[in-house]
């Protein structure tokens, strides 16, 4: 999605700009630009492509600046719809995340007024908007453009003859940098971790001027913010050695297991009502099935599993305690349906790895992942630091002592994986080859699939899709054969026999088959192509095992497509427009 960044301070702005829109790339864009404040006139460069490329940037001395990766909404990618926008003087430039529902009207007002628009885009409406407001104060122009805009946004406003930022959010993410005689705007912090940890988180309604300080305001009145720190290093952000931040960040697994073990193993968990409703999205969504099978199995608490962007059609007449997951804490479906679950009077909780982001803000209470800043678009370490959290809480709520320690030894597990994978390196090669693939699994393995399909899918772009193994010959079976390799997540529990026949009956159709299965299962290897050995855990614990498996599997068929495998094309890493 969209990223913004702004600067003032003593550096030249245009290489803190270019530096943090770095930072930022992650998200998933296809133009960026920048707007910064030169002898008295604004300067703009927009491009479309991607900034890794820029070697050598140089636009302006200036001390203050904005800039801007687009995630193109209203307007096809090009150098003309890139942010900045300006207005007809080009003395005002503003960058925007998020949608102005009713800019078609308010171009016609404008347009009515004489005012040109350069590009097809929402945004460059609200510079000639504020430049419509301008009377010699930024701050008061933005202030009455926004009354009359409807829909979401976070912007960064700068004027030729002001030496302020002007910024605003509302239900588009946005937070300020703290620095010595230097500020910072950013829609993520790993844009100013390179110079700050210090953070003002701005909620929705807030309008806030950098200048020399940060002034908060809201309804026109000052608002008293304090900066709060973030435990994240630049470090933390940066790929350390490996190629891609998505094995990286599967490496870090291990850690991020202890770290959110430690945070959640002694606290007691009290969360208003026994029973659950799950709200998510993509992984996190997957996470929530997990947590489904787990709940109910061991704690025997009610559970409801909902894809956030469909709650709102049909929320549960009953009142739970929501738990909505998202790494980001800022994807708008899930935003949604926590304000919709609060207004029906229900208790919302979220499991978040952002501190400070909305999901935060909405919720009740934040159960955190201490998964560490995520880069790459595909969720990893952040979907199994979500499934530390959800074993705890059922296990927590059973009295499951015995199942507790079990998961305190479950990063060794992982790092076993990690240390033998050259067995999946391996079997990517053969996988790598197909245009479709089809995971199967049953009863917790299931969303263990449906996980494995996804992550294969969004970065090998590879045709995945995934079936409880018992639906096949409802009609899928149709598919199967030479060209349909079948990944099959088998379990050593009760589903087991059944799955070993399901499995017979698939390569009975000519697939290739590859299992996933424990490193006891002596069985298996009798009836498929490949067995992929895990170390062997509780079953209840096997999302964990192989989803790490199954997040290689994917990360090395993708790097043997030749893809670029942490900014997948298409796909945005924080989804902040429903
Ligand atoms: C897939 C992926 C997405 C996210 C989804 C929700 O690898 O990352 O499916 O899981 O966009 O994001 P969060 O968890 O930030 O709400």
């Amino acid at each position: 999605m969209c990223g913004i960044v702004g600067y003032i301070g003593f550096r030249r702005a245009d290489e803190v700009i270019i530096k943090a829109l770095k930072r930022l790339e992650y998200r998933g864009y296809d133009s960026w630009g920048i707007a910064i404040k030169d002898n008295g006139g604004v300067l703009v460069h927009k491009k479309t492509g991607a900034i890794g490329k820029v070697e050598k940037f140089s636009l302006s001395n200036g001390r203050m600046a904005i800039g801007h990766t687009r995630w193109a909404t209203h307007g096809e990618p090009n150098d003309v719809n890139a942010h900045p926008h300006t207005d007809c003087s080009e003395a005002i430039a503003v960058v925007h995340n998020g949608i102005i529902t009713n800019f078609q009207e308010l171009k016609e007002v404008l347009t009515a007024k004489n005012h040109v628009f350069k590009s097809e885009t929402d945004t460059e409406v609200l510079a000639h908007l504020i430049e419509e407001f301008y009377d010699g104060d930024l701050k008061e122009a933005v202030e009455k453009a926004l009354s009359a805009v409807k829909g979401s946004y976070a912007i960064a406003v700068i004027h030729a003859n002001e030496d302020k930022i002007v910024v605003a959010r509302n239900k588009s993410p946005l937070i300020l940098g703290v620095g010595d005689d230097e500020l910072f705007v950013a829609s993520d912090t790993p844009a100013i971790l390179d110079y700050t940890n210090r953070v003002i988180f701005l909620e929705d309604g807030e309008i806030a001027e950098l200048e020399k300080e940060v002034k908060v305001f809201r309804n026109g009145k000052p608002v008293d913010k304090e900066a709060e720190i973030i435990p994240w290093s630049i470090e933390d952000a940066e790929k350390g050695g490996y190629e891609h931040f998505m094995l990286k960040e599967i490496h870090e697994i291990p850690r991020v297991i202890d770290d959110t073990l430690s945070e959640h193993m002694d606290r007691e968990f009290d969360l208003g009502y026994d029973k659950f409703v799950f709200v998510a999205c993509g992984t996190s969504y997957h996470a929530g099935l997990i947590a489904k099978h787990v709940i109910e199995k061991v704690a025997k608490l009610p559970v409801r599993v909902e894809i956030a962007s469909e709650f709102n059609y049909h929320p549960p007449p009953e009142r739970a305690t929501y738990i909505a997951i998202t790494q980001s804490g800022e994807t708008a479906d899930t935003l949604e349906a926590m304000r919709l679950a609060k207004k029906l009077g229900n208790r919302v909780v979220t499991i978040a790895n952002v501190l400070g982001s909305t999901a935060t803000r909405i919720a009740d209470e934040t159960l955190f992942t201490r998964a560490g800043p995520e880069i790459s678009v595909a969720a990893t370490k952040s979907f199994i630091s979500q499934l530390i959290v959800i074993y705890v809480l059922a296990f927590k709520l059973s009295n499951r002592i015995d199942l507790l320690n079990e998961l305190e030894k479950i990063s060794g597990e992982v790092r076993k994986i990690l240390d033998n994978k050259e067995d999946i390196e391996d079997v990517a090669e053969i996988l790598s080859k197909y245009r479709n693939l089809m995971y199967v699994g049953r009863g917790i393995a299931y969303p263990t699939a449906m996980e494995g399909a996804l992550k294969m899918k969004e970065i090998s772009y590879i045709h995945a899709e995934a079936y409880p193994a018992g639906e096949l010959k409802h009609g899928p079976f149709a598919l199967l054969g030479k060209d349909m390799p079948v990944i099959a997540c088998v379990v050593r529990d009760e589903t087991y026999e059944i799955m070993l026949n399901n499995i017979k009956e698939i390569k009975a159709r000519g697939s290739f088959v590859l299992a996933i299965s424990d490193e006891n299962d002596e069985e298996i290897e009798k009836y498929v192509d490949h067995v992929v050995k895990l170390p062997a855990v509780n079953p209840l614990l096997t999302p964990i095992t192989q989803s790490v498996a199954l997040q290689l599997l994917a990360y090395y068929t993708a790097k043997l497509r030749g893809c670029e495998i942490d900014k997948p094309r298409n796909l945005a890493k924080s989804v902040t427009v429903e």
